[in-house]
Parts: C-alpha cells; structure tokens; sequence
C-alpha cells in the first residue's frame, strides 16, 4: 500500500482496496474508506461486529497489505500492564546487582539496572518502539476492564508510554493501530473518542461468495452461490448464534472434501452442525431450513 501521499482521494481508497485484495482480504466501501483514513490520519480503528466476520483478519491484511509485522495483544480478563506494556526483569537486574556490587558504588548500579535494556517489552511498548513501522492489533478488547482501556488511552492518543523509573517514550514510528470488540460490553466514551469507527457485518451475497471463493478456489461456482444463499437462510432465523463467514467457508471444505455437487436436504442434514453449533439453533433449522430444502422450493422461495 502507497505511504506516499495520494493525490486524489477516490485514488487512495481504491488503492487501499485493490492492496488489500491482494492480500487476500475483500474489504467493503466502509472498511477501505478507514482502513486508508487511518494510514493517513494516524488514528487507531475501532472495528466492532458479530463474530466471524472478519475483524481480526482485516488488521492481519493490512499488515500483509502494507509489509508491516503485525504486533498482537490478545486481550482478556485480567490483563494487565505487565503482560501488555513491559515488565523490568528481575532476575537480570538481580545478575547486574551482584556482579557489580564487587567493584562498583551502590548508587551508581540502581541507576543502571532501570535502563531500557532491563525491560521486557510486551506488545504495546513493543509496538511504540519498534524502528520499523508496524501494525498493531489489540484484540478483544471488550474482555478487558475499564481500568484497562483508560491505561490505552495514553498509547492510543499521544503514542507515547510513561515508565516512571525511565521517563516517556515516545513512538520512533507512527503504528497503524486497530482495536477490535465483540460488543461483549459496552466501550468508553474515550476511548471511542480517540478512534475512527468501523462497523464490520456479515457481507452482501455477492462478496461473501467471493470471499468463499477466496478461500476455497476450487469449489465450483454454482456451489458457491448456493451456499451462501442457504446461509443465508439461516442467518434469517431467529438463532442464538448465526452462522458468520468463518462458518461460510469452513461449510464450503467440507462440501468439497464429501465431493458434494449441490446442497440438497440430505447432504444439509449431515453437514449442517458445521454452521450450526448451538443444540436449540440445530432444531430450529433443521425445522426450517432443512424442510425447505426438501420441498425442493425454489432458490429463494416460500
Ligand atoms: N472480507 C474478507 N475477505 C477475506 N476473508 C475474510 C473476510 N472477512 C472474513 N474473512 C475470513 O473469515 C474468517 C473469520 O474472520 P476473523 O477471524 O477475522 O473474524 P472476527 O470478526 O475476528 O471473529 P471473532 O469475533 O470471532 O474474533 C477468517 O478465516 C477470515 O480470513
Ligand atoms: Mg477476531
């Protein structure tokens, strides 16, 4: 993906687009929009949506798209600063300690062993520091605290991080940042103030066919098609989980492995728990969906 200013925006958009593409990502309209704002404005992205839809994906896209390494902090209950800024490593300090309280002042050794390279540098200061630019992903970050997110807020605003025995450091290169969320809880006002919003759902028929296709090029076209409108069938039910796009192409193996020329009522019976993975949404569907497929009904029909 260009670094280099681009001179028309429509341009860039599509440029982003086609970049990512190649990496093997099919973003819509909204997602190129901010994937490329977020290059050119240096802001971090807040990507929300269901699960399975290609959240995750799209900040590993872009790293491939823009050649960048991808630095990942999976976020969880209880994660706290030591496991995502850094942590002074005792036990080195500990060495310097003892091999230089031989021949050396006390005073001089404690300022010594609170320099940079006793840290362990964990994703986010990782990231800060890095020479060379990269692309971070903070994942999940609706399983973390509040606590959590108000410690993001100085990396996300200011690219900086405080260490109060080293001092500030600052970013040496500006990351590309997204920050991912299930909706598990609802974010901060701040910390949604500090980024660019993008809402991801599960695509048009049309991508998501492409997206199959993608994924598993083999599988023939009229499949494809039909595949996807079947998912979307079920997706039309009231489920307590709706098959996303992972479900999609994980179905399209299995059709392909099992040498399935078409989805017929037999062939869904026996594969539907690949999109379907809830006891009650199985009922449902086979109800549904499976006695649909078995009147034979038109695509698409009543
Ligand atoms: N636009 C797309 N182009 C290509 N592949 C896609 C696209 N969207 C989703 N996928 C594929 O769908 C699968 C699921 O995507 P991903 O893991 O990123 O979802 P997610 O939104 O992060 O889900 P979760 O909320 O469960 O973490 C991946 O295999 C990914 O490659
Ligand atoms: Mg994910």
């Amino acid at each position: 993906m260009p670094d280099a200013p681009d001179t028309s925006p429509d341009g860039g958009i599509a440029a982003t687009s086609r970049a990512l593409a190649a990496a093997g990502y099919l973003a819509d309209e909204p997602a190129s929009l901010v994937s490329h704002l977020a290059q050119r404005l240096g802001k971090p992205v807040l990507v929300e949506g269901p699960a399975g839809v290609g959240k995750t994906e799209l900040a590993k896209a872009l790293a491939r798209a823009t050649g960048r390494d991808l630095i990942r902090l999976q976020c969880y209950e209880g994660l706290d600063e030591a496991k995502a800024l850094y942590e002074w490593n005792y036990r080195k300090q500990l060495l310097r300690i003892q091999a230089e309280s031989e021949d050396h002042e006390a005073s001089g050794v404690m300022d010594d062993i609170f320099a940079e390279e006793f840290l362990l540098t964990r994703p986010l200061l990782e990231a800060i520091s890095s020479e060379a630019p990269v692309v971070l992903l903070i994942d999940e970050i609706d399983k973390t605290d509040q606590e959590f997110e108000a410690m993001l807020l100085e990396v996300l605003s200011d690219f900086q991080i405080s260490i109060p025995e080293l001092g500030v450091i600052e970013a040496r290169t500006m990351p590309i940042v997204l920050l991912t969320s299930n909706n598990s809880r609802e974010l901060t006002e701040a910390l949604k103030r500090r980024c660019l919003y993008l809402w991801l759902d599960y695509p048009d028929a049309e991508r998501e066919v492409e997206i199959v296709r993608l994924h598993v090029p083999e599988l023939d076209e009229m499949l494809a098609n039909r595949l996807v409108e079947v998912v979307g069938m079920v997706r039309e039910l009231d489920l307590k989980k709706p098959p996303s796009i992972a479900e999609s192409i994980d179905w399209a193996r299995a059709l392909l492995l099992l040498g399935a020329d078409q989805i017929d009522s037999e062939i869904f019976r026996r594969t539907m728990s690949i999109i379907v993975k809830h006891r009650v949404d199985l009922d449902l569907v086979a109800e549904r969906v499976g006695m649909r497929l078995a009147g034979a009904l038109p695509a698409g029909g009543e």
